[in-house]
C-alpha cells in the first residue's frame, strides 16, 4: 500500500507530479488556451463582482491560502483576506452580501473552517470550496467549489493536497480574472503554459531527492532553523517551517525575509541554519541582500534558487536548484525540497513520519 516507498509521506510527496496533473486535467486546455471549471457554475459572476474574497482555512491549507492572495490580487484585482478559521469564527467578523468565502481544506472535516463557513453563510456570504475529500462536510455546507484531486492523503503532513490546492486555486484566479477582463490574454496563455508545464518541473524537483538527503543529514543536530521568503514564496517558507516542525519536532520559524531584521535576525549566529526560498522572480534582488545579512552574522544558509542563478550559489552554505517558473507557479515547485528535508530530517532522527505525536489527520475538534 505504500507503494514501494518505506513511508506514506514519501509516497504522497512523489505523487505530486500526477496529483497536480489531475487537479488540472479536464480544466485547463492550455493548448487551446480554455480554463473550464464546472463546480463553480453560475458562481463565477459572483465571484466576479465580489467586492472582497475572504478565504478561511487552517494549517497547510492556510499556507495555500496565502499564495493565493497573492494570485487573486494579482490577477483578479480583488481584495483578498487570508483568515485562520478558528480566529474569523470567534470574532464576529464584518461579512455579508458581497463576500465570498472561499474555504480550503483537504479532509474537508476540520471544525473551525466549518463553523467559520456556517457562521459567513448566515451573513449572506457566498461560499466556495476547495476541498480535496469527495462529499466531506466542507464540500457539503459549499455553495459551489472545485475540488482538489490528491487522491487520499494518509501521512498526517499535508504534501500533495498543499500543491493541488494552489494549481486549484491558480485556476480560480485566473477563471475570475479572464471574466473580468483583469489579465492581459498574453499573460493569461502563458500562465496557462506554465500551469500545464508544473507537473514536469516538479518531477525534476524530486531528482533533487539524494542531494536534499545529504543536506538533511547535514543539518538534522540543529536547535533552529528558520524559512525566510517573499512575494508568493513567503508562504512556502511558512509551510517549510511547519513540515519541519511536525515532522522533525525541531524548532522552526518562518517568516516574510524583510521581517527579520525587525526581529529574529536577533537568534542568527553559526549555529543557526537558515532555508531561504529564493527563486528568481520579482523579488530576487531583495532576497539576495537578505541573505547578504544572514552570511554577515555567520548564519548557515540553504538556498532553493533558480537554474542558471550566479549570484546566489556564491554566497550559500548549500544550494538546491529547481527549474524556473513564473512567479506565480513557482511555490508548487519550490515547496518540494522543503517537504523533502523536513522528511529526511524526521527519517534520521528515527521519528514517526506518518504519524507525528500529538498529531491528528483532521482536527475535527475546535
Ligand atoms: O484538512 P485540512 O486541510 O482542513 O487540515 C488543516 C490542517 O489541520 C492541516 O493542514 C495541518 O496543518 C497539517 N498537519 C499540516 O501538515
Amino acid at each position: 500500500e505504500k507503494g514501494g516507498y518505506d513511508h506514506f509521506m514519501l509516497k504522497e510527496i512523489f505523487e505530486q507530479p500526477q496529483t497536480i496533473f489531475d487537479s488540472l486535467r479536464g480544466r485547463l486546455d492550455a493548448k487551446a488556451g480554455k480554463l473550464t471549471l464546472g463546480g463553480l457554475r453560475e458562481h463565477t459572476d459572483l465571484l466576479k463582482e465580489a467586492n472582497r474574497i475572504i478565504i478561511v482555512a487552517c494549517g497547510t491549507s492556510w499556507h495555500a491560502g496565502l499564495v493565493a492572495e497573492y494570485m487573486i490580487e494579482e490577477l483578479c484585482r480583488i481584495p483578498v483576506e487570508v483568515e485562520y478559521a478558528s480566529e474569523f469564527r470567534y470574532r464576529n467578523p464584518v461579512v455579508g452580501k458581497g463576500d465570498v468565502i472561499i474555504a480550503v481544506s483537504q479532509s474537508g472535516e476540520t471544525a473551525d473552517t466549518l463553523v467559520a463557513m456556517e457562521s459567513a453563510k448566515e451573513k449572506g456570504a457566498i461560499i466556495l470550496g476547495v476541498c480535496n475529500v469527495v462529499g466531506s462536510s466542507i464540500a457539503r455546507l459549499s455553495h459551489a467549489g472545485v475540488y482538489t484531486h490528491a487522491g487520499p492523503e494518509i501521512g498526517v503532513a499535508s504534501t500533495k493536497a498543499f500543491t493541488a490546492q494552489l494549481a486549484v486555486l491558480a485556476l480560480i484566479g485566473l477563471k475570475v480574472a479572464v471574466e473580468k477582463g483583469t489579465i492581459t490574454e498574453q499573460r493569461f496563455q502563458h500562465l496557462l503554459d506554465e500551469l500545464e508545464d508544473v507537473s514536469d518541473k516538479v518531477a525534476i524537483a524530486l531528482e533533487l531527492n539524494e542531494q536534499v538527503k545529504k543536506i538533511a543529514d547535514k543539518y538534522k543536530d540543529a536547535r533552529d532553523f528558520l524559512y525566510l521568503g517573499r512575494g508568493y514564496n513567503f508562504p512556502v517558507a511558512l509551510e517549510g517551517a511547519l513540515k519541519l516542525k511536525e515532522i522533525s519536532y525541531i524548532h522552526a520559524e518562518g517568516y516574510p525575509a524583510a521581517e527579520m531584521k525587525h526581529g529574529p535576525i536577533a537568534l542568527v549566529d553559526e549555529n543557526l541554519p537558515v532555508v531561504f526560498v529564493a527563486t528568481k522572480d520579482s523579488y530576487y534582488e531583495k532576497i539576495v541582500s537578505n541573505i547578504q545579512e544572514i552570511k554577515a552574522r555567520k548564519g548557515m544558509v540553504i538556498a532553493i534558487t533558480t537554474e542558471g542563478d550566479q549570484i546566489i550559489p556564491g554566497m550559500a552554505d548549500d544550494v538546491i536548484v529547481v527549474p524556473e517558473a513564473d512567479e506565480l507557479v513557482a511555490p508548487i515547485i519550490s515547496v518540494i525540497p522543503l517537504q523533502l528535508l523536513a522528511y529526511h530530517i524526521g527519517v534520521l532522527k528515527g521519528l514517526d513520519v506518518d504519524k507525528p505525536r500529538n498529531l491528528a489527520k483532521s482536527v475535527t475538534v475546535e
